[in-house]
């Protein structure tokens, strides 16, 4: 039997840690057939396809249910709507899950760090809902905000809005701690701005505490992000399981990969309630991207991820143990996280490595 995953390789870096994810996927004896779709702007920009999240790749992940991802670039500042966002919304993959954890062998400040992040993924600053300056859609939004706030926005302002519902703060904190329950974590960490924004984050954290009654068993705090980012830096150890809104969310997450060691080594899957779509937290890093330098483990790690939804368990357990032999020999290691880079090796020969520690 094989299973029916739709994989995404991606721009940039994409296209080399995806080939090195399969191939390790391969060597544990679980059998995948691929489905293979391109998307986003690099797409776009090679193949002249008006859409760069065409529908028959949202047909197929529907359908399989499951995709592995690589990342998809986001051009800054050309109207280009970010496909990661968009993919997102369009299957409503509401709950984006990035464990942060120490592996041996990856130098880090810090040590004994495990935390899983919750990121709510439809909503906030992040659905995409912004109006230009000058245009007659900001001219209408500014009539709006004079008569019910009794202010002008400055004329050449553009405009985002920040849409948070109580239905999605309720669905990414139970789902937060039905995990907790679930996986047996000790506590779960509400980050919000609620002092300030006051109705919005202050929605998403009465929703929060009324969910959080229902879970008795497991220790329950808030607390504001600029409170959290402080204390993450401290002692990150103290933190377990953290919920955050989107763009709270985005970034926390990459400053909990920067305590285990860097965005190479970060992982995560967006989960709805009809598909799964595992991928890294880190982009597509051009600066890097065809010179076999990128480092395969958050890819990898998806990887261990979609073995264990699946319900591989042991083939899971196995590949994770093999990546982290790996890292402990620090010898196969790539040049962001080894320290000699002299000695680094490239991203497929750090798969061959963890292929051949696979047992
Ligand atoms: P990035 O995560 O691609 O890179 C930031 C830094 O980390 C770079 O120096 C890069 O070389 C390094 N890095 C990232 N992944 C690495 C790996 N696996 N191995 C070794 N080094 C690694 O962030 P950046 O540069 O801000 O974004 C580049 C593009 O990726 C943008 O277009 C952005 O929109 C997109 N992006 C896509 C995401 C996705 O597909 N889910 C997530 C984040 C960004």
């Amino acid at each position: 039997m094989s299973y029916r995953v739709t994989l995404i390789p991606g721009d940039g870096i994409g296209p080399e840690i995806t080939a090195a994810t399969v191939r390790c996927l391969a060597a544990t004896g679980v059998r995948f057939d691929w489905e293979i779709f391109e998307a986003g702007s690099e797409f776009v920009n090679r193949t002249g396809r008006p859409d760069p999240l065409p529908g028959e790749l949202l047909d197929a992940i529907s359908r399989n249910h499951l995709a592995l991802k690589g990342p998809l670039t986001t051009p800054i500042g050309t109207g280009f709507r970010s496909v990661n966002v968009a993919l997102r919304q369009a299957l409503d993959l509401f709950a984006c899950v990035r464990p942060c954890k120490n592996y041996p062998g990856i130098p880090s400040r810090y040590q004994n760090i495990d935390i899983v992040i919750f990121r709510e993924n439809t909503e906030d600053l992040y659905a995409g809902i912004e109006f230009q300056s000058g245009t007659e859609a900001f001219g209408e939004i500014n009539g709006l905000v004079a008569g019910y706030n009794h202010r002008w926005l400055r004329h050449n302002s553009a405009v985002g809005i920040k849409p948070i519902s109580e239905f999605s703060s309720r669905r990414i904190v139970r789902f937060a701690f039905d995990y907790a329950e679930r996986l047996r974590r000790r506590k779960v960490s509400i980050i919000h701005k609620a002092e300030v924004m006051r109705l919005s984050d202050g929605l998403f954290l009465e929703a929060a505490r009324q969910v959080a009654r229902d879970y008795p068993e497991v220790q329950y705090s808030d607390l504001p992000i600029d409170n959290i980012c402080d204390q993450l830096v401290r002692e990150p150890e103290y933190f377990d399981i953290l919920v955050l809104s989107n763009l709270f969310g985005d970034i926390i997450s990459d400053l909990c990969a920067g305590l285990i060691g860097g965005l190479g080594v970060a992982p995560g899957a967006n989960i709805g309630t009809r598909a799964v779509v595992f991928e890294p937290t880190h982009g597509s890093a051009p600066d890097i991207a065809g010179q076999d330098k990128a480092n395969p483990t958050a890819q990898i790690l998806c990887g261990v991820m979609l073995l264990r939804h699946l319900g591989e368990i042991a083939a899971g357990d196995r590949l994770e143990n093999a990546l982290k032999a790996v890292l402990q020999a620090g010898i196969h290691l790539t040049a962001d996280i080894h320290p000699e880079k002299a000695k680094a090796v490239g991203t497929a020969a750090f798969a061959d490595a963890v292929m051949a520690a696979l047992f």
